[in-house]
């Protein structure tokens, strides 16, 4: 009797396996459900990512925004090549937004009150930006990152964003306590309109110069390869010689010039449309951006020194603005001659050095050559190749 109870108890494994198997089935569908009928459209954070600290989104490929676009006039092809080298050898994901030329914009196109003698490329600049946040709001993102197509940045990108996610998540300027969602899923919060990311040149309220977060960074250019002007800024807000070597700043939106780097959130993207285009424009994207900054229709953040800088060629090459072309050569040295500054470990760089492949050093170490009299030897022998 006790050898045939032991016969079912064998037989009965195979079932208890295929009832777990088939609790287990049932209950990744019931999840599976919950998940795709879930009312949010926003995806739904999965786990690993709960247990990770927010920053670590910043090491992905659009730096922890919901993504990386980047305008580029549609000829300046040279231009969106380098853009996506730069990317994919610094981990990044970009998508081209076409630059438009202002003289294609219908008459009925121009936003109200434009200033009759505002020049053909600030009118274009300014539509290719309206796409992107357009491109946004179209788009089911809550953050994305605005780039134009002459830039250089840090081999260290995804540090120089995770540190600044860290400190924007414990952000001592914000106007309103952090959300559930900021705290679930926003690296940068979602308390701004737009972050400056990429200014020439840049001013803090000077009513309010006490208004600004620095915090150390691992990343700093070297002080003579920061902007000039942008080091000026620093010095209103009251840093040392010292601390401008070593801080980065972070201060709402007040007077920042260019707009080669910036993120937005949709509700900034939904402001930014509403105040320069729906209700007109005043001035040049950046400059309108920055006045009604100014008058408290934006609430935004710079940051100081930003971590996007101007990869700079010589000749007409380096500009697709008309009025600067007078006179110059098509290009000097082009980009073996580029510099850039704020930038500490330039990637345009790294670039040139990373792509050399360096093959018959690599073959003569691998495989040492052979003597003459070897090769001589082996050709007699009729062994022919390598062997
Ligand atoms: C990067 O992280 C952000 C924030 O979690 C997310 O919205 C975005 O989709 C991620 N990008 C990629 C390419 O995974
Ligand atoms: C190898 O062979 C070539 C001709 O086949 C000859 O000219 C050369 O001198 C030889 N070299 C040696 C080191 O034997």
């Amino acid at each position: 009797m006790a050898a045939f109870s032991s016969v079912p108890l064998v037989s009965r494994r195979p079932l208890i396996i295929f009832i777990a198997t088939l609790f287990i089935a049932v209950c990744i569908f019931i999840a599976a459900t919950a998940l795709e009928l879930a009312p949010n459209p926003i995806p739904a954070v999965t786990s690993a990512i709960k247990t990770q600290p927010l920053s670590a989104a910043a090491r992905n490929e659009s730096l922890g925004f919901g993504e990386i676009v980047y305008i580029s006039m549609p000829y300046r092809t040279d231009r969106q090549d380098a853009m996506t080298l730069v990317a994919s050898t610094t981990g990044m994901k970009i998508k081209l937004i076409p630059g438009v030329d202002g003289n294609d914009i219908h008459v009925k196109a121009r936003p109200d009150f434009t200033p009759e003698n505002m020049a053909a490329s600030a009118l274009g600049c300014w539509r290719a930006h309206a796409d992107a946040w357009r491109y946004m709001l179209d788009s089911n993102l809550e953050t994305m990152l605005i780039l134009e197509d002459d830039l250089d940045w840090d081999v260290n990108v995804h540090d120089i964003f995770e540190h600044l996610s860290e400190e924007m998540q414990h952000n001592p300027l914000r106007l309103d306590p952090q959300t559930a969602r900021e705290r679930l899923a926003a690296p940068y919060g979602l308390d701004w309109d737009f972050l400056f990311l990429g200014q020439c040149l840049d001013s803090p309220n000077p009513k309010r110069s006490d208004l600004f977060h620095m915090y150390k960074d691992d990343n700093m250019p070297d002080i003579d390869h920061q902007i000039h002007e942008l080091k000026n800024t620093e010095r209103k807000f009251g840093l040392s010689e010292k601390m401008i070597a070593e801080y980065r700043v972070l201060a709402p939106t007040w007077g920042p010039a260019c707009t080669m780097a910036y993120a937005v959130t949709r509700q900034g993207a939904q402001r930014l449309l509403t105040w320069l285009s729906y209700m007109g424009l005043s001035a040049p994207v950046d400059n309108d951006m920055s006045f009604k900054s100014q008058s408290g229709h934006f609430h935004g953040y710079d940051l100081l020194p930003p971590p996007f800088g101007a990869w700079r060629v010589e000749g007409i090459k380096d500009s697709d603005n008309l009025r600067f072309e007078k006179s110059k050569p098509l290009s000097g040295n082009g980009n073996r001659g580029g510099s850039s500054l704020n930038v500490k470990n330039s990637a345009r760089k790294r670039l040139q050095e990373m792509m050399y492949a360096n093959t018959w050093n690599r073959y003569d170490k691998a495989f040492p050559k052979k003597s003459d009299e070897e090769i001589n030897l082996s050709k007699q022998k009729g062994k022919l190749g390598y062997k």
